[in-house]
């Protein structure tokens, strides 16, 4: 199979496995992911085979789509193994897929490869902005999760478990995790785009407890 054969169908997988998703990973995500890495990798450099490769799975195995964790990690190995007989870029982007998600605030940084960082840069740009905004919001109305609470203050987490624990506000949500993704951008590409996304979710806040009367 060439690599076009190959990414044609990593597509029809993600399309077919995230298509109604409701947390925010649904195929769009993905689609504006594959983009924005695009994008980054027009400046940035990088192997876009394996940059396509690592934005179309990156969501696949995620802890949050599924009862058992490990159900989804089983489903992009058995994906990667039927495709890619070579073994060490299937480990390769296994890793990088792994780095990739946000796992609280002062939880150490997993290691990356150039093409994995610029994945990661794309995932965490479409967490902020307007998109980041609405996606923050759909994602706290699918958990039941309230928009505001002024009585709770909101936390840095110290590890992945408790992050993933974490039931708070999504107003909240901005200060564990989207008002410090622009300083963890890993290109300087990305880190531009960031910069105007997060002024944007500034506004927006100040907007926002204006209209709550603080
Ligand atoms: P990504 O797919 O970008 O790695 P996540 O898997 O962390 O992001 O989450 C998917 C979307 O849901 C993101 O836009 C994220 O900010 C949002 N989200 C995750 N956890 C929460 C939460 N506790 N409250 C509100 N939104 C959340
Ligand atoms: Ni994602």
């Amino acid at each position: 199979m060439n690599k076009e054969e190959l990414i044609e169908r990593a597509n029809l997988f993600v399309k077919d496995t995230l298509s109604d998703e409701p947390t925010g990973h649904d195929w769009w995500h993905i689609k504006r992911v594959v983009g924005l890495s695009e994008q980054i990798a027009s400046k940035e450099g990088g192997d876009l085979f394996k940059i396509k490769l690592i934005a179309l799975l990156h969501d696949i195995a995620d802890y949050k789509l599924y009862e058992d964790e490990k159900e989804g990690v089983v489903k992009l190995k058995n994906f990667l193994n039927s495709l890619l007989p070579d073994q060490p870029l299937r480990e390769a982007i296994l890793k990088d897929i792994n780095a990739i998600s946000y796992k609280g605030a002062n939880v150490a940084i997993d290691e990356l490869s150039k093409e994995g960082q610029i994945v990661q840069d794309a995932d965490r740009l479409d967490a902020i902005g307007a998109i980041g905004i609405a996606r923050a919001f759909a994602y706290g109305g699918n958990k039941n999760r309230s928009m505001h609470n002024p009585e709770e203050k909101p936390k840095q987490h110290q590890s992945f478990d408790e992050y993933k624990k974490s039931k708070g506000s999504t107003i909240n949500h901005f200060y564990e995790k989207l008002l410090l993704l622009k300083d963890r951008m890993n290109t300087e590409t990305a880190k531009s785009i960031a910069t105007k996304r997060h002024v944007f979710m500034e506004n927006y806040l100040e907007q926002f407890y204006k209209e709550w009367g603080v």
